[in-house]
């Protein structure tokens, strides 16, 4: 293991949510106008749907939130506890223990804001056939305050802390919490690496967006935010590789490392823009009924990659393993996994 992979090394921030998932049929969405392959937050129209999944769905009640889910996966390869800390806010309630529960199971070092103003978040997640759509009702997840960063432990976490990682997600919640630690990774040479999350994101948060990105040394999407970032920031292009490239190439502030850009496409290529040039890299392929469900494959498939890129390794042996972990994912219900990684190269 690299000898810099101390307790803390790695630090992620984003919402805490309670996933509540079922599959469903197109009709479901449709009745709550929602579309496949989306991410969202709850409108007023949608929040009789949280009880309908309960009560006749028989939904699953699963540790969601994609940054918690990205940190238990990178924990999951990791021979130490506590080398991932991770940050967000839920409410005083039986559910942020089942989340709280679950990432100290697998290891993480959870530094929750607690709030009394609303209960913890849920994640309707609504699988049909491959594709999940998610529906967020953020509650006590958008009750983050850039106090609890300031708090000593949590001070002196982030300065511990060697590459920090947000979700797009994050964005809606605390953009001045995601200044606040890009400017420190900057300022003392971190890495600071941020996901797209959500197509709406690059539309409805483009200004936060933008500010954050100059700082993003690791950007990861899949292919519905890269082609709305594309066209919200108008590309003029929707050939995926240009997109990837051109993104790559936006202005960066940290000027001692080119930023990567990594675009996952569900069963498709990964693409990866660095160093002015853009590498394909497989997915692996499965058969159709060993697909259980997507939900949390691109949060596993960072998860993967940011274990070994704090191992010091190379991005392509972070691609790879962060492929080898979304396709575990992928074989089991939710973000989850048993018994310990066998990612070999
Ligand atoms: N149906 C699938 N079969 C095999 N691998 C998959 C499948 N869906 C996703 N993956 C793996 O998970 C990665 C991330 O999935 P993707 O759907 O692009 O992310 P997101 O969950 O953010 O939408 C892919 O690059 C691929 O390695
Ligand atoms: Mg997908």
């Amino acid at each position: 293991m690299a000898q810099d992979l101390r307790e803390g090394a790695l630090l992620g921030m984003g919402n805490p949510l309670l996933d509540i998932s079922a599959a469903v049929d197109s009709n479901f969405l449709k009745k709550y106008d929602l579309n496949s392959n989306d991410a969202i937050l709850a409108q007023e129209k949608h929040k009789p749907m949280y009880d309908e999944l309960i009560d006749m769905y028989k939904a699953d009640f699963i540790a969601g939130g994609s940054v918690q889910n990205t940190m238990r996966v990178a924990q999951w390869f990791l021979d130490k506890p506590r080398i991932a800390t991770y940050m967000g806010c839920v409410g005083i309630d039986k559910y942020s223990k089942i989340l709280e529960d679950k990432a100290q199971a697998d290891g993480l070092n959870v530094r929750y804001q607690y709030t009394n103003k609303e209960p913890t978040g849920t994640c309707a997640v609504l699988i049909t056939g491959k594709e999940r759509s998610l529906c967020a009702n953020l509650a006590a997840a958008n009750c983050f305050l850039p106090s609890h960063i300031q708090e000593p432990e949590n001070k002196r976490l982030i300065e511990v802390a060697r590459y920090i990682y947000v979700s797009g997600f994050f964005l809606t919640v605390s953009p001045e919490t995601i200044q606040m630690v890009a400017r420190h990774a900057f300022e003392n040479n971190k890495m600071f690496i941020m996901n797209l999350s959500a197509p709406f994101l690059c539309d409805f948060y483009k200004t936060p967006m933008l500010a954050a990105l100059p700082y993003v040394d690791i950007l990861f999407g899949n292919e519905a935010e890269a082609d709305s970032f594309a066209k919200v920031n108008n590309f003029q292009t929707t050939d995926r590789k240009e997109i990837a490239l051109k993104i790559h190439q936006m202005e960066k502030v940290n000027k001692k490392r080119q930023r990567v850009v990594v675009i996952t496409q569900g069963v498709d290529n990964i693409l990866v823009a660095k160093d002015s040039t853009v590498t394909e890299f497989p997915a692996i392929k499965l058969p159709e009924e060993k697909v259980v469900d997507t939900n949390g494959a691109g949060d596993a498939f960072v998860g993967g990659f940011l274990a070994q890129l704090i191992q010091g390794k190379s991005i392509e042996v972070c691609i790879k393993c962060g492929i080898w972990a979304a396709t575990q994912i992928v074989q089991r219900s939710g973000c989850t996994y048993e018994g310990k990684p066998n990612f070999v190269l």
